[in-house]
């Protein structure tokens, strides 16, 4: 007979956009930490947000391209589809639902200090559309409809995590107990992978080529572009990144990928030359990328199978999502939809 958990798991919660590139950033400020939750205490659910990448103009078929390939990435990156719920988040209509319920308690105040929507504004100065103002709620509402308790996340997203952490008490306040505040899990070291060639900017998928890893890059070109990554003139390997940000960078491209310091790291490399301390990088990042690699290529060689996977984690997301948007539709006092 099986035991009884003694004890509902903890839900673990986060999601990636799939509107564009996924970069080593990504990779190290999120995905990467993703399975670190053991299976007997947590229930991890990892979402392709592709609700949140229309806030910026998309090519329809490019986007549900790759919404399947995220979902690939996702499982090449070591995520077990039959241990975590990987789907996509348009899928769940309650996402959209509860998002409405809690924009209408967000302040405009709160969604005007956001540094995302700022940059993204700027960014993308003709198309300054009202999702792209409440995409923190709508984030919010993914990570509340589940109850749940830990999402792991790139530091760039400490504020939004901040406001839906805001949005729970606030409702709380009013309605009782309805909403588990969450946690944010940011990684240790490395969450802010910087620009190859402008190591004191975050490195970005819309950035030109060469100033990002893309996880899918072939090792030559990954070769190629630390090769031409920017350093400085005084050949220190040390860890600096107010004096040194190249060399520091990626110093903590190193320790985040081999689970060290960067201390640990420049004390490994101490005395050698660049052209060392980038062959150590070249050779981390290859050796991590090329096996998920490989397996998001045999993964995309079966597309049903992927497609399959997606369907199942869509029903039991709705499941979930169900009865949690039923109680706070309930609380804010929506019509009664009599019993069935
Ligand atoms: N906004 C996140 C990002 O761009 C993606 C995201 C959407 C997310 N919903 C989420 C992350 C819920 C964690 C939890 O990185």
């Amino acid at each position: 007979m099986e035991t009884p958990a003694a004890q509902p798991k903890k839900i673990v919660y986060s999601g990636i956009q799939p509107s564009g590139t996924l970069t080593i950033g990504n990779y190290i400020g999120a995905l990467r930490n993703f399975n670190r939750f053991p299976d007997d205490e947590y229930q991890c659910l990892y979402s392709v947000v592709d609700m949140h990448a229309i806030t910026v103009r998309q090519d329809a078929a490019a986007l549900r391209k790759r919404c399947l390939d995220l979902a690939a990435i996702y499982i090449a990156a070591g995520l077990d589809p039959k241990k975590n719920i990987i789907y996509c988040q348009s899928h769940v209509s309650g996402h959209a639902e509860l998002a409405w319920i809690l924009n209408c308690f967000t302040y405009m105040g709160e969604l005007n200090r956001m540094t995302q929507f700022k940059d993204k504004s700027a960014k993308h100065a003709d198309n300054i559309n009202a999702g792209l103002f409440t995409y923190p709620v709508l984030m919010a509402a993914d990570i509340l409809l589940f109850n749940t308790s830990v999402v792991p996340i790139g530091a760039d997203q400490k504020q939004h995590l901040e406001l839906a952490r805001d949005i729970a008490q606030r409702f709380n306040g009013i309605y009782g107990d309805v909403f588990t505040v969450p946690e944010g899990k940011f990684g240790k070291v490395g969450t802010r992978v910087m620009s190859l060639q402008e190591p004191t900017r975050k490195m970005s998928k819309s950035d030109p080529e060469d100033t990002y890893i893309a996880l899918l890059d072939p090792p030559d070109v990954i070769r190629r572009k630390i090769k031409r990554a920017v350093t400085d003139s005084d050949a220190e390997i040390r860890f600096d990144p107010a004096n040194k940000p190249g060399v520091s960078n990626l110093l903590s491209i190193i320790a985040a990928l081999t689970d060290t310091t960067v201390e640990e790291a420049a004390a490994e490399l101490a005395g050698q030359g660049y052209g060392k301390l980038k062959e150590r990088v070249t050779d981390v990042v290859i050796s991590t990328l090329e096996p998920l690699q490989a397996e998001h290529k045999r993964l995309m060689a079966d597309k049903g199978y992927v497609q399959g996977i997606l369907d199942e984690n869509a029903e039991i997301a709705n499941h979930m999502a169900t009865r949690m948007l039923r109680k706070v539709q309930r609380k804010v006092g929506f019509a009664d939809r009599g019993r069935k």
